[in-house]
């Protein structure tokens, strides 16, 4: 039986990669073979959408769960076009988890407690992540072993890094001390930019090993198949999206053995 590894991909910061990264990464490890589930934790339902499960036609998501955890299997759906990859979709309503919790008892433990029961199903669980460090961030980080930055290759790449790190180090002293940075990601690489190269030279000078050695280029298939509810490797497995994404999924596999 396998016992899933659940890893948060977040960064306060929107537009930076975090979801197209989750369902493309998650899209690779399910095309090696791997089970995996995503689980959306954005109220914007982007990772559903791009997974092809669409809100119109979802009587149940993640919402529902917060308030009922016993809802979880029935809540989750299939990918439309990747087997292996299931998905516990979104809506909107999950903006009221930030509101309506606020007062709670054990806040920050509610998807800890509804994805628990899900790690015999699966050998990885990704939570893409709002772009805020609200309630519902701090839930995935809570319920995550690690974490995935993905980060945008742009001169203010590095703004708020040091707050996401401050806030996974609270995190982890406060509800969960085994939670490690997995990894950071370089997203929307533009080999024409020098900067890009700076800045992607400035955050292995800080984070060292860290990084990803796989760079995600800026790719216009990566930003068309999310419209088609593909990810990148069934909508143009040729693409250097599709590619970079699969060695991704290649090095963070290779990662996990090493440990
Ligand atoms: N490597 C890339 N190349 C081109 N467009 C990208 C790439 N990565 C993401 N995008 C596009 O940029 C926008 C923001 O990406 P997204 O993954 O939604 O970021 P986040 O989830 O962090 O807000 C989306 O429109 C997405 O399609
Ligand atoms: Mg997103």
């Amino acid at each position: 039986m396998s016992n899933a590894k659940i890893i948060a991909l977040a960064n306060q910061k929107g537009g930076v990669g975090k979801t197209t990264t989750t369902v493309n990464l998650a899209a690779s490890l399910a095309k090696l073979g791997r089970k995996v589930l995503v689980v959306d934790s954005d109220p914007q339902g982007n990772a559903s959408s791009g997974l092809g499960v669409s809100v119109k036609d979802m009587e149940r998501h993640l919402y529902h769960c917060y308030l009922d955890k016993e809802q979880v299997v029935k809540t989750i759906r299939k990918a439309a076009y990747v087997s292996n990859l299931d998905v516990l979709p979104t809506h909107v309503d999950l903006i009221g988890v930030e509101v309506e919790l606020m007062s709670a008892m054990k806040r920050e433990k509610y998807l800890l407690e509804l994805l628990e029961p899900l790690r015999g199903s699966y050998e990885f669980i990704f939570v893409d992540c709002p772009p805020s460090l609200g309630l519902l961030t701090i839930n995935a980080l809570t319920a995550a072993d690690a974490v995935i930055i993905p980060l945008q290759c742009e001169y203010f790449a590095l703004e708020g890094l040091s707050q996401l790190i401050r806030t996974i180090r609270l995190v982890k002293h406060s509800y969960n001390r085994s939670l490690k940075i997995e990894g950071l990601v370089l997203t929307m690489f533009d080999r024409r930019n020098r900067l890009t190269y700076q800045v992607a030279k400035e955050v292995k000078n800080h984070f060292k090993e860290k990084v990803y050695n796989t760079v995600i280029p800026r790719n216009v298939r990566l930003s068309e198949c999310p419209s088609y509810g593909k990810p990148a490797i069934e909508y143009d497995k040729r693409s250097s999206g599709a590619l970079a994404y699969m060695n991704l999924g290649k090095e963070f596999l290779k990662k996990q053995k090493s440990e």
